[in-house]
């Protein structure tokens, strides 16, 4: 097991190039990820078939701005499964607030931040995010969104302007069919980045396919 660069702190890859995090659980796996212990350290893989931000490191995305002791603001944090990885990155010093507002797929959400110190469930609407700032009490360092929606890029604008800290970063996971089923997702994409670029620099960007068809992944920093 070997760093996968010293930009990206806590993220291995073996020899065949799998993904992996130190596990802050050691031998506790969520959803049946392999566990491999190497001179005494625990290291459970992350498959970027079910992670974007798994994909866009496969990708060689240059910078997803995550490391030890950040507050993160996740958005769309769905079972946990990525938000599980990025606990492990911010380690026991960060902390999560991983945004939800589907009560079945909370369920096992909540499972798992009673098992990680360093996450908390926030039932609630991203599009309102003046609805939860008694229960988000934190400026995040990071906040990341992974949210389905026709007005994805409002709803990501809404929460950066709302919790992220100046010079903080803003991950986004765009799906295109969710914005228009009908057009090539490559116009949406630029649209989606012409837009943003109004309110927040744009540090890089990649396409996610053959791991997640049609998305794409945007790095930003709050100015
Ligand atoms: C693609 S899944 C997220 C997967 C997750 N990020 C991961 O990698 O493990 C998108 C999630 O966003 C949630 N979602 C959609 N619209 C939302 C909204 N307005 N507010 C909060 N969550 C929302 C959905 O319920 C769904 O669980």
């Amino acid at each position: 097991m070997r760093p996968i660069d010293k930009r990206f702190p806590n993220i291995f890859v073996d020899y065949k190039n799998r993904l992996f995090t130190k596990n802050m659980l050691k031998r506790v796996s969520h959803f049946d990820e392999n566990i491999v212990i190497e001179k005494g350290i625990a290291y459970r893989e992350w498959e970027p078939r079910r992670s974007k931000l798994g994909a866009a490191l496969i990708k060689k995305i240059s910078q997803i701005g995550l490391k030890e002791g950040n507050v993160v603001l996740y958005l769309g944090a769905s079972h946990g499964y990525t938000p599980s990885f990025v606990s492990d990155i911010v380690g026991k010093g960060g902390f999560i607030f991983a945004l939800e507002f589907s009560p079945e797929s909370a369920r096992d959400l909540v499972h798992i931040c009673e098992q990680r110190s360093n996450m908390a469930p926030v039932i609630a609407n991203a599009n309102y995010p003046e609805e939860y700032k008694d229960k988000v009490v934190l400026q995040a360092d990071v906040v990341y969104q992974d949210i389905a929606q026709k007005n994805q890029v409002e709803i990501f604008m809404k929460n950066c302007n709302t919790y992220l800290k100046s010079g903080g970063f803003g991950l986004l996971a765009i799906k295109a069919r969710s914005i228009d089923v009908t057009r090539r997702p490559s116009d949406i994409f630029r649209e989606v980045r012409i837009e943003l670029e109004k309110h927040i620099a744009i540090v890089d960007y990649k396409e996610l396919n053959p791991y997640e068809k049609d998305h794409a992944f945007f790095v930003c920093k709050k100015r």
